[in-house]
């Protein structure tokens, strides 16, 4: 695998290639990154993964500067993977340049997690699209655990004209269910208990939903999992991926976003 951390001489190496396969990450990679990633190994062509914690992105200081890192770990990932290339650029190196497109943020954005992190997906889309104009890649491959900004970034690219194509990738999740993230290296053993049982029960309200032995109702699940140990809850909500709006039939997933101590999570499912 060969490191870069600055883009010119990335550029200088890649150049040759039509068939580049981009995997943007934060870093501290775990099996959902890696499945990602072997998706993109397996697929001709060069698999390039970047790794950079966004400042932009973060509405908060302290979610930022207590995000998990782990490069030594990431490497040995990287390297195992048989990864090509990995990107690691400094702040000034994907920052310092003038973009040729315009972010487009669509009015997706204003839902769910953009209700409650202000500016997040507009950093998302902006560092998204300096990525995109640096490596040109054929492919950018993303997971649906974040399906607003999956969503977000397509929208950008198919509005700008952009030649990349976007490939979603499957959640990964543990035996309890739980999606895999960074941030669930924040939680301690008590909170990672806590969770186990909200989504567990999380799973079975969406199963009672579908088989109608229940009614949606926010305010009795927002009761229910702050008595399991949710902090704060900042949404739960069905979506019918297709519409984007509140479902009519019985194709739907179960957005959420809560805190457990000072962890926020999202899946949808
Ligand atoms: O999903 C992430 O890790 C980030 O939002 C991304 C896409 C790498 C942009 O910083």
């Amino acid at each position: 695998m060969k490191l870069f951390t600055n883009k010119k001489q990335l550029q200088k190496e890649i150049r040759k290639f039509n068939n580049i396969s981009f995997v943007p990450t934060m870093g501290a990679l775990h099996k959902g990154h890696e499945s990602i990633i072997r998706k993109s190994v397996k697929r001709s062509g060069k698999t390039l993964v970047s790794i950079f914690v966004n400042p932009k992105q973060f509405n908060n200081k302290r979610d930022l500067n207590t995000y998990p890192t782990n490069t030594n770990n990431d490497l040995k990932i990287l390297k195992r993977l048989k990864v090509h290339y990995l990107y690691k650029p400094s702040y000034d190196d994907v920052y310092k340049f003038k973009t040729e497109k315009k972010i487009y943020l669509d009015r997706f954005s204003k839902e769910l997690c953009g209700q409650f992190r202000k500016g997040h997906f507009k950093g998302v889309i902006d560092v998204v699209n300096r990525f995109l104009e640096i490596i040109k890649p054929k492919t950018i491959l993303l997971g649906n655990k974040d399906f607003q900004q999956l969503y977000l970034i397509k929208k950008h690219i198919e509005k700008n004209k952009i030649k990349t194509k976007v490939f979603s990738c499957k959640t990964i999740r543990d035996k309890y269910f739980i999606a895999y993230s960074s941030r669930l290296n924040k939680l301690n053993y008590i909170e990672k208990i806590k969770l186990i049982k909200v989504i567990k029960f999380l799973k079975r309200y969406k199963k009672n939903l579908l088989s109608k032995k229940q009614a949606f109702n926010f305010n009795e699940i927002k009761k229910k999992i702050m008595s399991m140990g949710v902090k704060k809850v900042d949404y739960i909500k069905l979506i019918d991926l297709k519409t984007l709006k509140r479902p009519r039939t019985n194709k739907f997933n179960l957005f959420y976003a809560f805190y457990i101590g000072k962890v926020r999570l999202i899946d949808n499912f």
